[in-house]
């Protein structure tokens, strides 16, 4: 009878652990943004199943169903285009051309500015220049003498313009020339920076780092540390650097099993973030706040008009006091990655925009006053490398030009300048004044019927596109031949610096518009009834199916070749 009742008792507690442990992955299941981008995992292995196919000449132009006319009209255009791309600037093409074969990025980039599908027809035509001589004011010319108007910031580094951080360079190898490049030992403006930085950011220590993507694995090694605990929270689509450790996706061919990657925005987050006891840290990348659950907007993926983007600040402040509040009461390190916005917001960077403060800051881009950099800031407790009740266990962070004294002079300059009066103006109404220009432009784009619109984070800004379409990712290359230079995602993302006046943007406001009204005439965006971003994506779905078939078929054949070899 005892063993009986034993027994029920030991089943009964298994069932009540097996539905707790139900209940507890549920509870994370919930959390995952429904996307194929929430579950990194699964879109690592259906990635690996996509097959190339490429568009034959005749389907490149009619992807879409268009008629003949519109078609022709299209084909005629892209020719044209090309001649005119290539025509504009020859040397700066033809030495674009002459890297790609031997640096790997600008042959990555190259392949990944437009959906696959019709990469080998664009590449062949439309070449753009990889090679820049000069920049000055808010342009920069290529090799051919051409100006062009920039919208790429440089990553986000370029804030206050090119000039402000010729100056930066030039003023901080002053500063640090007669030590020259003595590393280990600090050139004596370092204090200065930190104490600099500490007032910024509001917190006690600070270390330096040689890239964004360091000083984020800093953050997370620290993180884990303190709490002795294994576990990342990323939010869905957001970048914090090529580490490994906080891109468990795309992208990354190593298996990573402490990240979780969850819904930004969510209370099914929060109720993750308020039970699991495994969770070291948090990490916002608060650029998230202009298109959140969603990755960098690249052309390459702009298969549709599905892309959306818009920024409502006090919601997004709102999500950060909150995550601020469950992550003091559950022991989390709450950590901004400030790497790309951090000095763009406000001068107390995202912290001091929405008004939420964290554990841990990280900052790099324009803070190198144009040199590389990484910036960790934090409270004493969560940056200590050791411990002092067990010496042996320590945590540790290095990297040879950690503290170079060139990039520490830079940075000075950078940060000294930042305490200028004509550079705090640049702060008063930015928010407002680059709202404004976005609306402009915007009432400019409906007026003409355009259907092209951008959505902004003050001076970070995105395209999106109001009808369906295949062939928005062709807009970057109109703007381009307007004289507006692109990074190489395209219209995803458009970074304007804080020297852009009036005159300056007025600019850009024509070129846009002429550039839309040109590709509108040459009936990329024609449309019908029929034409949904639903019909496009089920056609494109179709279209991988039967490539995928094929590949298989095919015995012996050449692996990856085009279903509709390009013409
Ligand atoms: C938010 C954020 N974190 C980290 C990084 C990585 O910085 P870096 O490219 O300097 O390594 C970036 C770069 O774009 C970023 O935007």
């Amino acid at each position: 009878m005892v063993t009986t009742w034993a027994v029920y008792g030991l089943a009964a507690a298994a069932g009540a652990a097996a539905l707790r442990w139900l209940q507890v992955r549920l509870r994370l299941s919930r959390a995952k943004h429904p996307s194929l981008a929430g579950h990194a995992k699964m879109s690592r292995r259906i990635a690996k199943l996509v097959p190339y196919y490429a568009y034959d000449a005749d389907t490149f132009f009619a992807s879409d169903g268009a008629p003949e006319g519109v078609a022709m009209r299209r084909r005629a255009a892209f020719e044209r285009l090309g001649r005119e791309l290539r025509e504009r600037s020859p040397r700066s093409v033809a030495a674009g051309e002459e890297l790609e074969s031997g640096v790997s990025d600008v042959q990555f980039t190259n392949h990944y500015r437009v959906p696959f599908q019709y990469r080998e027809i664009v590449r062949r035509t439309l070449k753009l220049g990889a090679v820049v001589e000069e920049s000055a004011g808010t342009r920069i010319k290529d090799c051919d003498g051409q100006w062009s108007y920039d919208l790429t910031g440089s990553y986000g580094v370029n804030l206050l313009g090119y000039d402000f951080y010729k100056e930066c360079i030039d003023a901080g190898a002053e500063h640090a020339r007669r030590l020259g490049p003595v590393l280990g030992a600090y050139h004596p403006l370092i204090a200065d920076n930190v104490r600099r930085l500490k007032q910024i950011s509001g917190l006690d220590e600070v270390s330096f780092h040689m890239s964004g993507t360091e000083a984020v694995m800093q953050a997370v090694r620290l993180a884990q540390y303190h709490t002795r605990r294994s576990h990342v929270v990323v939010f869905c689509g957001a970048y914090h650097g090529w580490w490994d450790g906080v891109q468990p996706g795309v992208g990354n061919p190593r298996k990573i099993s402490d990240v979780y990657m969850l819904r930004d925005l969510s209370r099914a987050t929060l109720a993750v973030l308020r039970t699991r006891s495994d969770i070291a840290c948090v990490l916002v990348n608060p650029l998230q706040a202009l298109h959140p659950n969603s990755g960098a907007p690249g052309d390459g993926a702009l298969v549709d008009s599905s892309r959306t983007a818009r920024f409502d600040r006090a919601a997004y402040a709102r999500w950060l006091e909150t995550l601020r509040e469950v992550c003091t009461a559950r022991g989390i390190v709450l950590i901004f990655d400030e790497v790309f916005v951090g000095f763009r917001l406000a001068r107390g960077g995202a912290q001091e925009y929405f008004g939420v403060r964290a554990d841990l800051v990280t900052y790099g881009k324009t803070l190198g006053g144009g040199l590389p950099v990484g910036v960790l800031c934090g409270e004493h407790r969560y940056m200590k490398r050791f411990r002092d009740e067990q010496p042996a266990d320590v945590c540790f962070a290095r990297g040879t030009f950690n503290s170079h004294p060139y990039v520490l002079g830079a940075m000075h300059e950078f940060l000294r300048r930042l305490d200028e009066p004509a550079v705090r103006a640049t702060y008063d109404g930015l928010e407002a004044r680059w709202n404004a220009r976005a609306a402009r432009l915007n009432a400019r784009l409906e007026a003409a019927n355009l259907p092209v619109r951008v959505a902004n984070l003050v001076s970070i800004w995105t395209i999106v596109y109001t009808r369906p379409s295949r062939y928005n990712w062709m807009f970057q290359y109109y703007l381009r031949l307007h004289g507006l230079a692109l990074s190489w995602v395209g219209s995803g993302r458009l970074i304007f610096s804080h020297n852009y006046g009036d005159e300056d943007y007025e600019a850009v406001v024509e070129r846009f518009v002429a550039a839309a009204s040109a590709m509108d005439a040459d009936g990329w965006w024609w449309g019908d009834a029929s034409l949904t971003n639903r019909a496009i994506r089920r056609r494109i779905l179709r279209e991988l199916i039967a490539a995928s078939f094929r590949s298989r078929a095919r015995v012996g054949g050449e692996a990856g070749a085009a279903i509709n070899p390009p013409a």
